[in-house]
């Protein structure tokens, strides 16, 4: 593990390497203790260097074997070789040079899982960000290029399969029971997209004709006897590949793409050259273990490593601070894919959720950073849900502001103007403004300045002069280190909303830009006039979550209820709906601290069961408009001082208002839904689905509720209605039979696969209340459970960390000790997964006073521990600072 060593690095510090290494040849001979790895590198001096300066090559716990210089051994004097580092003081003086280096690593005893490690028998690589140093000495950073032909060698029984990254070459026999196969690929490729995997693995195969006529043969690797469960995961490859060909012109450019899919896995999935490497979570699935969700996952998840073979391998990033260059690129490609695939509405809405449940606060508090973030202490906490979701937002806006055709007049321009090089945001914006003329400057500010803005309104009819005028001002709060903002340019889709539902025509507009629908704010204050507007419209704004802010606008209920009906717009019908659901639940969570009853509208609880009953609308948006607000969701629009009790039995209240209300309405309508026949995976059946679970969470609130889930729980053909069933008993029944029977019935039905078991530790970890710090702790003892493993910490951990409002944050502090302890104890193995755990504390300023103190000494007690690593020690000071 590396400790702290408190380095900062900067942006503004970044100079080219001196040297580059224009082809590196590796070999492995694996063995789980002790692997050689044999590089030879061909180095080249830059053009314009002057003189011979050292060669400085990076490591990471690294032990040198041996060094040659152009086929002769270094003298000992020539080198200065430590774990950390390999530096040449005296490079030769010719331009190019040979240089041979042999390390000597421990791929069994990596439990950091970075670099070569081996996960149930089966060796395999993580080298995003800095794991290639980790296997041996090299100039890695993701400007060096290079291209690399890999051999393996292993022995046959432990490792029939061996695979690196671009096309296969030679293969043979060593003797004594070892093979070796050797791999090329003839792309140049930064270290971090380096992938060896060698071990024993079943194998789907298909293969896929590119739009040009060449055939690419599809491989996904599995673990032996999980082959069926693959299925769906190479169907959505190859519709991710013909997706990719129709909209962006990206064809595929090897022989062979490999996907292994490998149980101990540090984030989702990873985008190696030809051979992706995936935690098995976003590979493996059926109706009997996968849920809808899971399903989702995996399309997206295929979906967004496929996609990074153009954004991300073919043009990567000149330095880590432009991260999202690839990242919020590929998951703007992500979503895209995904909405043409599934209902884009549904879509939007489901994005628009995650992002304001995992970047808003991230930007609103201590660990606020911006989409290209200019200084970073360990670069793995910058994997971020800013760079990720926040950074495809920003591209998403730059198609709102340029239009869908000039959109994709600039990314053909990026791909041919950058295809081989390491780029950076300033070239990415630079194509769309050559293809447009467009002038993105202030646009720009979106990737340098972190925070989220906030765009006031006021609107006014004038029904003497028929004038609509609105008095916009935007503002960016205060974020860590940047403490004052500059003026952003905020695109802000909207409509005029008419009392027959259909957006009004005005006759012109005065006081800011307005095309297509969208007002693009520039200036601090907008006064925005329509003329030409008779009646009073219902202003519909930020439409499809045009821009990544907040709105503060006074509206009348009565118009929020009509743009919930009837906004042309879904996204903001549904937004409409959600902003009165979220004021509902803020007034009676203040009814509950105030020791009153919350109370709620009769119109608004109707609507609910209006709205879940229009046919006219899908299923699935349904569903998302009758979900409530999550508790954190309604502590983020509190924002301060709060009490995750209150907003829980506020919510709890809500629900059962919307119950007994719609009662027999949400019963029919439950009983006409069925019970799924035969189960297919498309959104269409898992719309029904989920509109069919959310009916039995409201359902189960009222008498008999757990005899009514209990029966969905049993009569479940599928993952999803049984987990949802297993969800409410739990959740809202803990203490009932009927909860106890299921849990136990699940346990024991699926007590040997891992990655359902890992929804019943979630499910748990999520029981609301005072009981759930102990029930986690004692489930840590479970024997499926291991600390081993990030999907089980994940699972139980994180989820009680981040899922679980009123058990993580119990006033007396039990639930922060446990956290201490744990991510502690992750910390030992694991520093990177521990660190990301550790942001669950980051809002732990918006708690009131006596959570807030309880809060600051966990986050204390982890700052004081012993040798804590670069990547936990980041967050922590970050968090506290
Ligand atoms: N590039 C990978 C992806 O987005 C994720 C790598 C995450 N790496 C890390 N060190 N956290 O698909
Ligand atoms: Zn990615």
């Amino acid at each position: 593990m590396r400790t702290d060593t408190g380095q900062v690095f900067r942006l503004e510090d970044y100079r080219p390497s001196d040297y580059h290494i224009p082809l590196t040849d590796l070999t492995f001979r694996l063995s789980p203790d002790s692997t050689r790895v044999i590089s030879e590198l061909t180095i080249e001096r830059r053009d314009g260097i002057s003189g011979t300066p050292p060669l400085v090559l990076d490591g990471d716990g690294l032990v040198l074997k041996r060094v040659e210089l152009d086929g002769k051994a270094l003298a000992p004097s020539a080198y200065e070789a430590t774990p950390e580092s390999l530096v040449i003081a005296n490079p030769p003086a010719g331009k190019r040079f040979r240089l041979l280096i042999e390390t000597e690593i421990a791929p069994s005893q990596n439990q950091a899982l970075m670099g070569l490690y081996r996960s149930n028998g089966v060796y395999c690589t993580q080298c995003e960000a800095e794991g290639f140093r980790r296997i041996t000495y090299f100039l890695d950073r993701p400007d060096i290029l290079s291209v690399y032909t890999v051999r393996i060698e292993a022995k046959r029984d432990e490792a029939p399969l061996l695979l690196a990254n671009g096309n296969p070459g030679e293969r043979g026999d060593l003797g004594d029971g070892r093979h070796f196969a050797v791999w090329h690929d003839p792309f140049p490729k930064p270290s971090y997209l380096f992938a060896l995997v060698a071990g024993d693995l079943g194998l789907v195969s298909d293969s896929f004709v590119t739009a040009s006529g060449r055939e690419v043969a599809l491989a996904i690797y599995v673990e032996h006897g999980k082959e069926r469960l693959a299925t769906y995961a190479m169907d959505s490859l190859k519709r991710s590949m013909r997706w990719d060909e129709e909209v962006f012109g990206r064809e595929y450019d090897l022989d062979v793409f490999n996907i292994v899919a490998v149980s101990d896995f540090n984030m989702g999935a990873m985008e190696n050259k030809g051979l992706n490497v995936f935690n098995d979570k976003y590979v493996l699935a059926d109706e009997e273990t996968a849920t809808d969700a899971d399903f989702a996952n995996i399309e997206a998840i295929i979906a967004h490593e496929y996609f990074h073979n153009w954004t991300g391998n073919r043009i990567t990033c000149r330095d880590w601070f432009q991260l999202c260059l690839k990242e919020g690129l590929t998951v703007f490609r992500d979503h895209e894919f995904s909405a043409d695939q599934r209902s884009r509405a549904v879509k939007r809405i489901a994005e628009v959720r995650t992002l304001r449940a995992h970047q808003f606060p991230e930007d609103q508090g201590p660990l606020a950073h911006p989409v290209r973030p200019r200084r970073y202490r360990e670069i793995n906490n910058f994997y971020t849900a800013t760079v990720y979701e926040k950074g495809s937002e920003v591209v998403r806006m730059i198609r709102t502001i340029l239009g869908a055709d000039m959109f994709r007049k600039g990314m053909d321009l990026y791909f041919e103007r950058h295809d081989g090089d390491a780029a950076t945001i300033e070239d990415f914006l630079q194509v769309f403004e050559d293809a447009s003329g467009r002038d993105l400057s202030q646009f720009a500010l979106w990737y340098h300045q972190a925070g989220t803005p906030n765009v006031t309104v006021a609107a006014s009819h004038n029904a003497a002069s028929n004038e609509f005028t609105l008095e916009i001002e935007q503002s960016v709060p205060p974020t860590p280190s940047e403490s004052r903002k500059r003026l952003m340019h905020i695109p802000l889709a909207f409509g005029l909303v008419g009392q027959d539902g259909k957006d009004i025509a005005y006759a012109a507009v005065d006081g800011a830009s307005v095309e297509d629908g969208v007002i693009h704010l520039r200036k601090r204050r907008h006064v925005v006039t329509f003329s030409g507007v008779a009646e009073r419209p219902a202003i519909s704004l930020n439409r499809g979550f045009s821009a990544p802010i907040t709105l503060s606008i006074e509206q009348k209920p009565e118009d929020l209820m009509f743009l919930a009906r009837h906004d042309g717009d879904a996204f903001s019908r549904w937004q409409a709906f959600n902003t009165l659901l979220t004021d509902a639940l803020i007034a009676a969570t203040r009814n509950v601290l105030g020791g009153k009853k919350p109370a709620f509208a009769k119109e608004l609880v109707e609507l609910a069961g209006i709205i879940a009953g229009d046919e006219t609308l899908e299923h699935a948006f349904r569903a998302l408009a009758i979900s409530l607000p999550g508790e954190a969701d309604i502590a983020r629009d509190i924002g301060a001082n709060i009490d995750p009790d209150a907003i829980h039995a506020a919510r709890e209240a809500l629900v059962g208002a919307i119950a007994e209300t719609n009662q027999s309405h949400f019963k029919a309508l439950y009983e006409k839904l069925g019970a799924s026949g035969s189960f297919s995976p498309d959104a269409t059946s898992a719309g029904r689905r989920a509109l069919r679970n959310v009916l039995l969470d409201y359902l189960s609130i009222l008498p008999h509720g757990e005899m009514l889930a209990a029966d969905h729980f049993s009569a479940a053909t599928n993952m999803t209605d049984r987990a949802a069933a297993l969800m409410v008993l739990a959740h809202r029944h803990p203490k009932s039979a009927e909860a106890v029977n299921a849990l136990a019935a699940f346990e024991e039905k699926y007590r040997s696969d891992a990655l359902v078991m890992d929804k019943w530790f979630q499910i748990q970890a999520a029981m609301p209340g005072q009981d759930a710090v102990d029930l986690v702790r004692r489930l840590t003892a479970h024997p499926a459970f291991s600390m081993a493993n990030p999907n089980r910490v994940r699972s139980l951990i994180g989820t009680f960390a981040s899922a679980n409002q009123t058990g993580f944050h119990r006033a007396d502090g039990t639930g922060y000790k446990f956290f201490v302890e744990t991510v502690l104890a992750v910390e030992k193995r694991n520093p990177q997964v521990a660190a990301r755990l550790a942001t669950a504390l980051r809002s732990w300023r918006s708690l009131e006073p006596g959570r807030q103190a309880k809060a600051r000494e966990a986050l204390l007690a982890i700052s004081a521990a012993e040798n804590l690593s670069a990547d936990l020690r980041d967050i922590v000071e970050r968090t506290l600072a």
